[in-house]
């Protein structure tokens, strides 16, 4: 069976992350992934991946880690896409369980964060599959800010 996993970025799937494709009404609700991998060159809190489904890549995420954030701010997903030819697969809910892990893996990681537009329903439905809970906060008065708790 073909197996997702979370990469770190290279120069050979650098490229791959560039050129994922979005649907026409999906594109403008996230940053164009070249954007996000030039914003972790100066934004040392944030670290892009490469989600491979086997050898191809057909999603991209980032994280973010902020020691001096309160708790439910430090860890963040500020970026998530699948490539469109590849989405409604279940793809994007085994790459988020580990991200997820992967998160966890810090001691000091008891929450994890992120925010969506709050007419984005199908990423509203994706998130909250996932566990994570609307919390009615807006961040900078525009997207909804959902967490996951991790810890107990
Ligand atoms: C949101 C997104 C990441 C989902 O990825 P995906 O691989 O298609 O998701 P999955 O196939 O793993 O779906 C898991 C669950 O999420 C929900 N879901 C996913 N896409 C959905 C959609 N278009 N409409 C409604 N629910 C949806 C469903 O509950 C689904 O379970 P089901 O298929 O058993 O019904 C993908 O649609 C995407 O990249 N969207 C554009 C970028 C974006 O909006 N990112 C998030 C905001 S930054």
């Amino acid at each position: 069976m073909a197996e997702i996993s979370i990469q770190e970025l290279t120069v050979e799937n650098i490229y791959k992350c560039i050129d994922l494709e979005l649907a026409e009404d999906q594109v403008d609700r996230i940053a164009p992934n070249v954007y996000s991998i030039a914003e972790s060159k100066v934004h040392s809190n944030f670290t892009p991946y490469a989600i491979h489904l086997d050898d191809n890549v057909i999603g991209f995420v980032m994280t973010e880690c902020d020691p001096n954030e309160i708790e439910e701010r430090k860890y963040w997903i500020p970026r998530f896409m699948i490539d469109v030819s590849y989405q409604r697969k279940g793809y994007g809910k085994e790459a988020m369980h580990q991200v997820i892990d992967m998160l966890k893996k810090n001691d000091d990681c008891h929450y994890i964060g992120l925010s969506t537009e709050p007419d984005n329903d199908p990423a509203l439905q994706f998130y909250e599959s996932l566990g994570f809970i609307n919390t009615g906060e807006l961040l900078e008065e525009r997207e909804a800010i959902l967490v996951l708790n991790v810890r107990k």
